[in-house]
């Protein structure tokens, strides 16, 4: 039995959405903790690609029971989509897929507001217009509406109602946008609940009795260790907390019970939407990362800014989150660079700083401190045993191993669940 939780330890996009497809073969329980669809999670098999936003990434495997956490704000909407997509697929989920009856909702209110809110701001975030922000605002304030209140018409109906009325006043008001039709989205939510009600249970005690019985559980983090609201680069972060710790309350599960913490880092650095970001390349040799890696948005398609590999981030991440072992991914990507840098310190007002800074007005003026490799200029796609790929790339990996402090038990040399190097069992 274990309990093992998985959080991107960058500013997402690290690939965690294949190595929790990889895991998932031997798990029991995939559960989702937070986040909602600003979340997109990559599933390679042979061939075959799966965008998962909501549902864990664990539904490939049919023996695998998936949950969406109270901590997650869900979209029905584009949970339907979702649902529709796998079916579709010919991937059935009937009495595997299991809703907190905790969790709040996403309704299309709050994606009106993420997006007016954005267009006011001076300084803007570049948010994925999920609606995350404006629902964990309103979960924060007592006002959400909860997956549970879905299983009562009568009083969904009278708090939905309440809400609109609010927020077409701030429409009106704050923004000077036309007010929404509250009977519209009434209306539509009712019949989208209609289809979703019967995923809804109390999952902390599905899952608690799960540990009873000793399974095995994976916990799915969204985002990553900088976009945590409280230890990311605020304010250009997420609205829940993405790392470690939000595990337990995003599922009710207690801290005595997690036994590890996987930490997914890409070989490089990227970051998509606004903030700073210490070792960004706005060069050619960015330019080319991007290319090779294929760093554009999975949930809006964006070009995600890239950069070399930021060791004060990583040890901040090994830090917050207690992270005991790293899936070191997107390795591949480096394959055609003569030379790879690594961040080892930052240069600000002449000093060096080793410790990530809370204050982004200085980390926007940090100067990343390089130590260069030599490139290894081979391709490492097909490699599967860790004793067989080329030399330097094994001097790059252990030189990020001993720097970061941690093990490497996972190495990904592609998107595919085949293209995976294990250095331990
Ligand atoms: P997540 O949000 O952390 O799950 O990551 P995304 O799915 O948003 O982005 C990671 C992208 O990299 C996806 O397109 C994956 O298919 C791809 N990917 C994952 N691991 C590797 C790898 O080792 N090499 C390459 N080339 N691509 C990878
Ligand atoms: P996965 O799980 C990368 C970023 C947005 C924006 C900021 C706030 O795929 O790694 P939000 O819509 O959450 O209010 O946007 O957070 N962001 C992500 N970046 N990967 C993600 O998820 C992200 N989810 C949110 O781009 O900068
Ligand atoms: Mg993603």
């Amino acid at each position: 039995m274990s309990i093992q939780i998985l959080i991107g330890a960058q500013w997402g996009d690290e690939g965690k959405g294949k190595i929790i497809d990889l895991l998932s073969e031997k798990m029991d329980i995939v559960a989702r903790c937070q986040g909602g669809a600003n979340a997109g999670h990559t599933l390679v098999t042979n061939d075959k690609k799966f965008v998962m936003h909501l549902v864990p990434s664990g539904i490939l495997y049919p023996q695998t029971t998936c949950m969406m956490g109270n901590g997650m704000v869900i979209d029905p909407i584009a949970l339907m989509e979702e649902l529709t997509m796998l079916d579709s697929e010919g991937i059935s989920f009937a009495n595997r897929l299991f809703i907190s009856d905790r969790a709040h909702l996403i309704m299309p209110y709050h994606k009106v507001l993420d997006t007016a809110s954005e267009s006011k701001k001076a300084n803007l975030i570049g948010t994925t217009g999920r609606g995350i922000g404006p629902a964990y605002i309103d979960k924060a304030n007592r006002n959400g509406l909860r997956m549970g209140d879905l299983l009562n018409e009568d009083t969904f109906k009278e708090k939905l109602s309440q809400n609109i009325k609010t927020v077409n006043n701030v429409l009106d008001k704050v923004y000077g946008l036309d007010k929404l039709d509250e009977k519209e989205i009434i209306d539509e939510s009712l019949e989208v609940s209609k289809k979703i009600k019967q995923y809804i249970i109390n999952t902390s005690d599905y899952i608690n009795q799960a540990i009873k019985e000793k399974k095995n559980i994976l916990i799915e983090g969204a985002q990553g260790n900088l976009l945590d609201l409280d230890h990311g680069t605020y304010p250009f972060v997420t609205s829940s907390n993405s790392t470690a710790g939000g595990a337990c309350t995003g599922l009710g599960v207690g801290p005595t019970h997690i036994n590890s913490v996987l930490g997914v880092i890409k070989a490089y650095t990227t970051r998509v939407g606004e903030g700073p970001f210490p070792t960004e390349l706005l060069d050619e040799t960015g330019e080319k990362i991007r290319k090779l890696g294929s760093e554009f948005g999975a949930t809006t398609g964006r070009p995600r800014r890239c950069g070399w590999f930021d060791l004060v981030l990583a040890k901040y991440a090994v830090q917050v989150n207690g992270i005991s072992e790293l899936a070191l991914t997107k390795l591949d990507v480096l394959d055609n660079f003569e030379e790879i840098k690594i961040c080892v310190g930052y240069k600000y007002n002449g000093n060096t700083i080793t410790s990530f800074p809370a204050d982004i007005e200085i980390l926007k003026k940090c100067e990343p401190i390089y130590k260069t490799f030599a490139g290894w200029q081979q391709p490492t796609s097909d490699i599967r045993n860790y004793n067989d790929l080329p030399t330097n790339t094994k001097i790059y990996i252990e030189a990020l191993s001993q720097l970061v402090d941690t093990r490497f038990s996972i190495i990904s040399v592609g998107p595919d669940r085949k293209q995976t190097l294990f250095t331990r069992d």
